[in-house]
């Protein structure tokens, strides 16, 4: 019996180096420790072998079932998973592609956008969407009850402490007073953020938008100053040949205030469907900051100047991609996004 014991265990390890993988493995173990295997019925016929001899082959027979067990085991944690639950791998078969994403058309031209302030000395950096009245109204020369409230529909936080103190920012202008109430002139910054307007959704109108706004202070800042960065900025953007041309407006932080506009893009100036035949596109509004504004964050608007301007980068990208749904941005239809490799 004994030696019945050691030739299986013999037999046994040396079949199983030539199982290399699951199935024959399992087949391996079926046969050699399987509830019909000769080992199993060895060990089941234990008890009635004669008491002397009981003992011994019990042992012996049980250290054989683990040593065969343990084997298996080992056996079992060499063969690669892949190898182990299916059929092989067939390496010279083409790769599945791998489908890289892209940074979205708002994301590619906020960097843009930094790219081109920076040399100019703007620092970018961003403010709170949820906003006191204080800093989106008031200090901007805003006070209640002002008409030009209307100029931004706004969305208010409930509050019941403070009743119609909190609201969502209507624009990025109340970074301005908060970047000169921390610091003295020269200012130069660029802040890009969210900005959410209380609108009816259409083609041109969104009421969640992203702003830059674009703040500079110091001694004898002129509307000069304003219009040469103007103009190297939309030549950066747009390409060498834009002209700028700032045209009279109304913003209650500014004076005088401004929208500027450039020549198209599309037509060059000569007048396109783009343009409406006019050969010039707005881009955004900008003026010499309000005297008002400065003395009310603590500048002497006898000493310093500003100029300051506002974007809006959604209509940068349509202006630039030639895109006619504002809502395209935020609908993640995978079509649109990924034209903006
Ligand atoms: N904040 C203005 C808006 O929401 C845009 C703007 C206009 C910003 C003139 C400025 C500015 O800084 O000088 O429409």
């Amino acid at each position: 019996m004994h030696e019945r014991i050691d030739e299986l265990v013999a037999a046994a390890r040396c079949e199983l180096d030539d199982a290399t993988d699951r199935e024959s493995v399992e087949a391996w173990r079926v046969r050699f420790l399987g509830r019909k295997s000769e080992l199993t019925r060895i060990l089941r016929s234990i008890r009635e072998l004669p008491e002397a001899e009981r003992r011994q082959t019990g042992k012996l027979a049980n250290v054989a079932r683990r040593g065969l067990e343990r084997a298996l085991d080992s056996r079992l944690a060499g063969i690669p998973p892949a190898a182990r639950t299916g059929p092989a791998v067939d390496v010279t078969l083409p790769g599945y592609p791998v489908r890289l994403g892209s940074l979205h058309p708002l994301t590619q031209v906020l960097r843009e956008i930094r790219r081109i302030f920076a040399p100019l000395g703007f620092r970018a950096i961003e403010g709170p969407e949820v906003e006191w009245d204080r800093y989106n109204f008031e200090l901007l020369n805003i006070p209640a009850d002002h008409p030009a409230r209307d100029m931004w529909d706004t969305f208010h936080v409930k509050d019941d402490l403070r009743p119609g103190q909190i609201l969502l920012r209507t624009h990025t202008s109340p970074m301005q007073a908060r970047v000169m109430e921390q610091v003295r002139p020269p200012v130069r910054v660029i802040v890009p953020g969210k900005v959410y307007r209380y609108e009816n959704r259409d083609a041109s109108h969104e009421a969640e938008l992203i702003h830059i706004e674009g703040l500079a202070v110091d001694k004898r800042i002129t509307m000069a100053d304003l219009r040469g960065t103007l103009t190297y900025f939309s030549r950066a953007m747009f390409g060498p040949d834009r002209k700028l041309r700032i045209r009279a407006s109304y913003f209650p932080f500014t004076e005088p205030s401004a929208e500027a506009e450039m020549t198209c893009h599309v037509c060059g100036g000569g007048g396109c469907g783009v343009c409406d035949g006019s050969g010039w596109i707005e881009i955004l509004g900008a003026g010499m900051v309000h005297p008002k504004v400065l003395e009310n964050v603590g500048y002497d608007p006898d000493r310093y100047q500003g100029f300051a301007f506002g974007m809006g980068a959604e209509r940068i990208a349509m202006l630039k991609y030639g895109i006619t749904d504002i809502r395209m941005f935020y609908r993640n239809d995978l079509r649109f996004l990924r034209q903006f490799k």
